[in-house]
């Protein structure tokens, strides 16, 4: 397989790099002259496409490799991909599901938890040299509140087993009730929103989960509820959020993710109800070498002919 180009749209993980260039011909993108420029040696010697969550593969990029078989990308969420180009080139894709589910929940619980019991403003206090003094804050307790998340694959199924253990009762909306899960469904996501205290987004980024978290939304879940978002930026109208926190119509915020990453906005800078993380729900060294490794087995399954392992298109 060392003669089939590998394209890395830009620099993603050292270990999959490593792994990746002991089998294939690995090429990056910037070494290309561009990738508008069709037809062209290195562009026709292309046949699968590496990407991940912050750069995937758009139409031109497609458009531009005449050779291309496969895009793998390194993240369960593929809406950085033009899925539809792939269909039409008929291009496969694969994503790496189910190896990040743990951290991404962990995360989801993690933020929860940071924000109810404001962790980071704690840990800046002793860094900054205080110690208890009669007038710390007191923060608010995390075990039992009601907890809604929306969309409940994967991800969502496990954040609810993690909330369940801390005597949450949970619910949830998704498309479709998923009845065996025992969880109470709201087929509206402004009723989930009015019925629970901490609201988790965990779904996928599709047309009809854009801005699915909207100013209805978060006036529903008002002045006492907080939100954690580790699905997409886009899920959450951004601009409603900041001005619901800015003038204290919500409760708080754990956010991993942001409407135009790498752009977060600087309203929340001074918030204490608010914890910010770079979009790392999955970045642990267990799960980004799982990752790796899944990426890797699709391609080689591709290459010898053999079915995908976690095939999107
Ligand atoms: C993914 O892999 O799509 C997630 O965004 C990880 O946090």
């Amino acid at each position: 397989m060392e003669s089939i180009g590998v394209l890395i749209t830009h620099p993603i993980y050292t270990y999959l790099e490593k792994e990746l260039s002991k089998r294939f011909n690995l090429i990056y993108l910037s070494d290309l002259p561009s990738h508008h420029i069709i037809n062209n040696n290195i562009n026709s010697s292309i046949r699968a496409v590496v990407c991940d969550v912050k750069n995937g593969a758009d139409t031109e990029l497609i458009e531009s490799l005449p050779k291309l078989e496969i895009v793998s990308t390194f993240s369960v969420g593929y809406d950085k991909i033009d899925l539809e180009k792939c269909k039409e080139r008929n291009v496969r894709v694969t994503n790496t599901p189910d190896v990040l589910t743990d951290c991404v929940a962990d995360t989801a619980v993690g933020l929860a938890l940071a924000v109810f019991r404001k962790i980071c403003v704690s840990d800046r206090y002793v860094r900054d040299g205080h110690w208890l003094k009669a007038n710390f804050q007191l923060t608010n307790k995390f075990s039992g509140k009601a907890v809604g998340i929306v969309g409940l694959g994967r991800i969502g199924s496990a954040i609810a087993k993690r909330v369940a253990a801390f005597g949450c009762p949970i619910s949830y909306h998704s498309r479709t009730e998923k009845s065996e899960s025992g969880y109470k469904y709201y087929p509206n996501i402004i009723d989930l929103a009015s019925n629970c205290e901490v609201l988790i987004v965990a779904c996928a980024l599709t047309k009809e989960t854009y801005h699915i978290v909207n100013r209805q939304v978060i006036d529903a879940l008002g002045p006492k509820g907080v939100i954690i978002n580790i699905g997409r930026g886009p899920h959450i109208d951004q601009h409603e959020l900041v001005l619901a926190l800015t003038e204290g119509r919500l409760g708080g915020a754990g956010l991993d993710v942001f409407e135009n990453e790498p752009d977060v906005p600087q309203e929340l800078f001074g918030l204490e109800n608010v914890v910010l993380s770079p979009h790392v729900g999955s970045d642990t060294v267990e799960t980004c070498n799982a990752m790796a490794d899944l990426v890797i087995a699709n391609l080689e399954a591709h290459f010898l002919s053999k079915p995908l392992l976690t095939p999107v298109v």
